[in-house]
């Protein structure tokens, strides 16, 4: 009995008040900041905060022409509680995780337990193995089993007219990420760790290999770009949402042990 109600006052302490976990490191829900990557790289995407931008100047500077970042458009702390690593395996443990091939295509899948998932194959890239066999959780959601996690979450408030919402979650170790690809618009986010993009216009498109990870991207490709060939980037943290338009090439890589959430608008 004592201990029920000494639980719930501590679930309320840190519910109400998650710096108690951590001291002077940043809040990592559990997920481990070893092994993490240094390189931030710079940032030159524009940055805008939740009360100096509004949807129309979202619609009318962005939208449709480039990518922002937004800071502070939402409250997801009660979501981020949600998603760190004890709460994640109470709730989720024996589900069924659909894994992906890290490679531009993504072509092949392996369902595991999330449990295991986490503690056996959530590791960092190593730099030497192919995206098309790296394996890691991100998008193919079970929505019904996911459900009670994702309502939870609150979305980016700027819509664009005639697409509707789509969510894709994942967890990923230090060093993975997805190779140069695109789609339609959307919006991604970290709930816990850094995730540094890539991005280029739809009519640039960049060099790559599609079965190379983004590590090997950025190791070999990376650093000897011409001037005129060098992406637009930043690295994102918690608070911070990327939005990027309709078609834009983008690759990206988790510098530390990264639960992300993107939102699809189509
Ligand atoms: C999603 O989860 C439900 C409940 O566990 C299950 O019945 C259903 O088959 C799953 N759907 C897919 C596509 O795996
Ligand atoms: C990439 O890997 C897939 C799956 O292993 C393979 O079928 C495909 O031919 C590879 N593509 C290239 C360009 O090497």
């Amino acid at each position: 009995m004592e201990f029920i109600v000494w639980n719930k006052v501590l679930i309320f302490l840190l519910f109400h008040f998650p710096g108690l976990t951590h001291s002077s490191e940043q809040n990592n829900g559990g997920w481990g900041l070893d092994s993490s990557l240094v390189d931030e790289g710079s940032c030159n995407i524009d940055i805008r905060d939740a009360a100096t931008i509004t949807h129309t100047q979202f619609l009318q500077e962005y939208a449709y022409t480039k990518p922002v970042i937004l800071r502070g458009v939402t409250d997801n702390t009660k979501f981020q509680f949600l998603c760190s690593k004890l709460n994640m395996l109470r709730d989720y443990r024996d589900k069924t995780v659909r894994l992906s091939t890290a490679n531009t295509h993504s072509y092949r899948k392996v369902d595991v337990r999330f449990e295991e998932y986490v503690t056996s194959l959530l590791t960092p890239q190593s730099e030497d193995t192919l995206g098309s066999d790296t394996l890691y959780f991100f998008g193919d959601n079970n929505f019904t089993e996911w459900h009670s996690l994702f309502e939870n979450y609150n979305a980016p408030p700027y819509s664009l007219p005639h697409t509707s919402p789509a969510y894709s979650f994942g967890i990923a170790g230090p060093g993975t990420g997805v190779p140069f690809h695109w789609h339609g618009p959307g919006y991604s986010e970290v709930i816990y760790g850094r995730k540094r993009w890539f991005l280029y216009p739809p009519d640039q498109a960049p060099e790559f290999h599609p079965n190379h990870t983004t590590l090997s991207w950025i190791t070999h490709s990376y650093p000897n770009l011409e001037e005129h060939k060098t992406p637009l980037e930043c690295t994102i943290r918690p608070g911070e949402v990327l939005y990027f338009p309709d078609r834009w090439w983008h690759a990206t890589l988790n510098l530390d042990t990264s639960v992300f959430i993107s939102t699809f608008l189509g």
